[in-house]
């Protein structure tokens, strides 16, 4: 027998036995199994609504106007597609690793790497986004009963940078310039010099941050009595703000419905996908369910469709209420009410918010350690990060590592960058749980397959639907914004289209995708789930394509300097092979 290649290794994949066997043998696999269909949904709310509805709503209304709702619905739709393969394999893969897991069994150990190296992307840089929210929230609350902090302790650095530039490229071209750039410039020009650089640093964010990791790390466990409440909570502060805000709409804020067209409702992506994100954190729960086979899918689908349309009718009162053009703000929910007068609502939306994004923040800080555990009992992180605290029992090591890696971006980076890359880490991992299906078998009905037991992701014939799809997708382009429009001018005067890179690549692989779906019989939903996600990735600029891929490039250098000759599983691997070669 010969040496396997290095693309065999690094391709090789766990099987389902051997993923239950090991659960079999870990301490883990003896967790009370105690959620029920009720508990899971709330866990899916409690994780799904947070910043998204209650912070960065605001600037993607902003940017696309009423139909800012459009988008609610595709984006809801790439969710569908993901939430029902990431059920199928919840309920064939029933342990807590969640897509690291999944990818481990479907493509192997390398890509299982990259989806756990992106999935920090997710849940770390993810707990960015919620800090910055948490703060602007936090700080209404402050201002609300009359205390004050110096306006450089409580925003980021690189917003406030940013805005100065723009500030004095405007004032320069005596144009003049928005609230939010005025704000922000004030905040740089105002802000104390230390060696030179401005300090401007968002206490708030970072404090939420600390106190949130000391008590993940001192093994505070959310009851599922307390986490419950936080979802009634959540989902009574929603509804009162429809039916109260709906009394408040003013329907001519809804014309024009797209003001900047669709390119300018593409801007939202990151922001309303950013709002999806969470559902995906039912199936890491997958040991301590009663019924996981039945009860993930379920409670999955149950979770987006009602976050769906409660995202859907929010946008139209929020839109409906003042004009989109004042909407850049990053508390949009409690600033419509103050606009229309309603102080109480402004201090009933501001303190749920600040227990919304908390509650948020707790749900992923609790995740990002378990995923780092997941991935060093493989080998491929040091065995410091599977270390449970001796008096705590939590992954002490992981739990600091997490708060650091939330602390970092909130003090470098902006809210709009750290949404834009939790966004297109998530879109990926989605995309490749939705492959994932077609690399395990179900792409297809087989005889085999048929009558097998758990949830299978619903068949729809891939040679009808996919080209369906891809045919009026092409008819389609004319009518969709500029950059989409793979024939046209890629020159113009000025400057080469760099955003229509990422259209072409979408372009091509759906092709592909279509000629794959009829040849191979593949089943449509988990194409259309690599379809729809990469479609949104692509919205995302190609700005957001290079740092992702200076993020996944560092992956790769550290899986071949540290995770490639630490994986237990190769090791073991090569250790039988050897055996049956007799070296
Ligand atoms: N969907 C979660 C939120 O909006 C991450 O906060």
């Amino acid at each position: 027998m010969s040496k396997p290649s290095l693309l065999e290794q690094l391709g090789r994949k766990k099987t389902l036995a051997q993923i239950q066997r090991e659960l079999d043998e870990r301490e883990s696999g003896s967790l009370v199994k105690s959620l029920t269909l009720l508990d899971l949904t709330c866990f899916g709310i409690a994780a799904v609504i947070g910043a998204g509805i209650f912070s960065t709503i605001g600037t993607a209304s902003f940017d696309g106007g009423p139909a800012i709702s459009i988008l609610f619905v595709i984006t809801a739709l790439a969710c569908l597609f993901s939430a029902l393969c990431y059920a199928e394999f919840a309920s064939k893969i029933p342990v807590s690793g969640s897509a690291y897991t999944y990818s481990f069994a479907a493509f192997g150990e390398f890509v299982a790497w990259i989806i756990g190296w992106n999935l920090l992307m997710e849940y770390a840089i993810g707990n960015s986004v919620l800090a910055f929210a948490w703060s602007e929230y936090f700080m209404n609350l402050v201002e609300g009963v009359g205390l004050q902090l110096p306006s450089w302790l409580c925003n980021d650095h690189y917003s406030c940078a940013e805005a100065a530039s723009k500030l004095m490229e405007l004032t320069k071209a005596g144009e003049p310039a928005n609230e939010s750039i005025l704000r922000l410039g004030e905040v740089w020009n105002n802000a104390p010099l230390l060696m030179g650089v401005r300090c401007i640093i968002d206490i708030p964010a970072l404090a939420i941050n600390l106190i949130i990791t000391t008590l993940v790390y001192i093994g505070i466990h959310e009851s599922k009595v307390v986490s419950n409440a936080m979802v009634f909570l959540k989902l009574g502060v929603i509804l009162l703000v429809i039916a109260v805000g709906i009394f408040y709409v003013q329907p001519k804020n809804w014309n024009p419905f797209a003001p900047n067209g669709l390119e300018g409702v593409f801007k939202g992506i990151a922001a309303v996908f950013f709002a999806y994100i969470g559902f995906d954190a039912i199936s890491t729960t997958a040991e301590e369910c009663r019924n996981p086979q039945r009860d993930i899918p379920r409670a999955t689908i149950m979770t987006l469709i009602l976050c769906t349309v409660l995202y859907i009718i929010l946008a139209f009162i929020l839109t409906g209420m003042v004009s989109y053009r004042e909407l850049n703000v990053q508390d949009p929910l409690a600033f419509v009410f103050g606009k229309v007068g309603l102080n109480a609502m402004v201090g009933i939306v501001s303190v749920s918010a600040v227990i919304a994004t908390a509650s948020v923040f707790l749900v992923f800080q609790l995740g990002q350690p378990r995923i780092f555990m997941s991935m060093a009992r493989d080998g491929m992180l040091p065995k410091s990060f599977a270390r449970i605290h001796p008096r705590f029992k939590t992954p002490s090591f992981s739990t600091i590592i997490t708060g650091l890696m939330v602390a970092l971006p909130t003090v470098l980076l902006s809210s709009q960058v750290v949404t834009d890359l939790a966004a297109i880490g998530t879109l990926f991992a989605f995309m490749l749980v939705s492959a994932g299906i077609l690399v395990v078998g179900r792409g297809k009905v087989t005889d085999e397959n048929r009558g097998a037991s758990g949830f299978h992701v619903p068949y729809f014939d891939g040679r009808i639907w996919v080209p369906l799809a891809f045919v009026a997708y092409t008819c389609l382009l004319p009518q969709l914004p500029a950059n989409h429009f793979v024939l046209g001018d890629w020159w113009t005067m000025d400057a080469f289209q760099w955003d229509r890179i990422p259209y072409l690549f979408f372009f091509g692989v759906f092709g592909v995708l279509t000629v794959c779906s009829f040849r191979y019989r593949w089943s449509a939903i988990p194409v259309f789930g690599i379809v729809v996600n990469l479609y949104l990735i692509a919205g995302l600029g190609a700005g957001n394509w290079i740092r992702f891929s200076v993020w996944c490039a560092a992956g790769i250098v550290v899986y071949a300097l540290y995770s490639y000759h630490n994986s237990t599983f190769r090791r073991e691997r090569e250790g039988s092979e050897r055996g049956s070669r007799g070296v």
